[in-house]
């Protein structure tokens, strides 16, 4: 018998508590609702990461809001996805402290992540390929009754959560994720998050490999989740997308954050600018962030 973990087999003996609520409930339960105004959702203090001579994270701080999309950029090797997996429990940082709602956390595995409530969204490792999109959505969590797996409401919860997120592409959710486009991947991973009352959902380069019409939803997606009270962080190269659906923009530059800005504030090309030089000569002001 396993536990209630993301990575449980399929048939399990799990006894998943809360049962699924509805997404009504779900939204009365933001997790910024009971947060003094001001309080990150997640609060990232010096972290510092080096792998043998490679200094990957040099103290690097951010706070990510409830209730807001936070773009992550930089170039290639800045440390984006570093910085994720160690938010994500999947490297531990050398140094550095982590705070949720306001609370020293200690983040050492993807189970602490994923008990605070932080799911992270890969473009390709998120979903089984054999398993149905029901059988992803609550993969190591399944629902029981009388012992026996619950297809019904599983089922219905899967429906609900898509439908309540306006996704409509996804025509069965009995056909194996292996047959979905990879928006409708994203989508149906998106989703997961959301099913299991998530309250910060990363995602890393989610349109990189999408075109034009699914990179559309996912952003959508992506913005709603914010709406419903969620903390979002992506990471992405696409300016478009960036200027599309962030409202704050945090520049890696070479392990460093070289600052976070209210994406208002910026062009395209200050962005690119701070990506590639850690600064940027066409604009002089500075929303918050951290002095180089
Ligand atoms: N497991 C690892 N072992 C050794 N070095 C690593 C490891 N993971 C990352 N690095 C190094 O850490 C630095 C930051 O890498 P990271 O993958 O975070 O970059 P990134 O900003 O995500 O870049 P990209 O835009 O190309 O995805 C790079 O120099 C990389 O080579
Ligand atoms: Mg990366």
């Amino acid at each position: 018998m396993t536990e209630g973990t993301a990575t449980g087999r399929i048939v399990a003996g799990v006894d998943v508590e809360p049962a699924v609520t509805t997404i009504a409930e779900q939204s009365a339960a933001a997790p910024d609702a009971a947060e003094p105004a001001g309080t990150p959702l997640l609060r990232v203090q010096g972290v510092t990461k080096k792998f043998g001579p490679v200094q990957a994270l040099a103290g690097v701080d951010l706070d990510i809001p409830a209730g807001q999309v936070t773009a992550l950029v930089g170039d290639n090797g800045a440390g984006k996805s570093v910085l994720i997996k160690c938010v994500a429990g999947i490297h531990v940082p050398d140094a550095g402290e982590f705070t949720w709602e306001g609370r020293s956390v200690r983040i050492r595995s993807p189970r602490d992540a994923a008990a605070l409530g932080i799911e992270t969204v890969y473009q390709d490792l998120a979903l089984c390929d054999n398993l149905d999109v029901v059988q992803n959505m609550f993969l190591g969590r399944e629902k029981l009754r009388h012992g026996v797996l619950d297809e019904d409401r599983m089922e219905l919860a899967a429906k609900e959560t898509l439908h309540s997120l306006g996704v409509t592409t996804v025509t069965s959710v009995r056909q194996p994720v292996g047959s979905l486009s990879g928006g409708q991947r994203q989508a149906v991973a998106i989703a997961k998050a959301v099913l299991w009352h998530s309250k910060l959902v990363i995602m890393d380069e989610p349109t990189a490999a999408l075109g034009v019409q699914q990179t559309e939803v996912v952003l959508q997606l992506v913005g709603r989740l914010a709406e419903r009270g969620l903390g979002v962080v992506v990471v992405s190269h696409n300016m478009n997308d960036v200027f599309d659906v962030a409202d704050r923009i945090a520049v890696l530059y070479l392990g460093r954050m070289a600052g976070v800005y209210a994406t208002g504030e910026l062009t395209k090309e200050t962005v690119v600018g701070l990506m590639t030089a850690g600064r940027s000569d066409r604009w002089s002001g500075r929303v918050e962030g951290v002095a180089s």
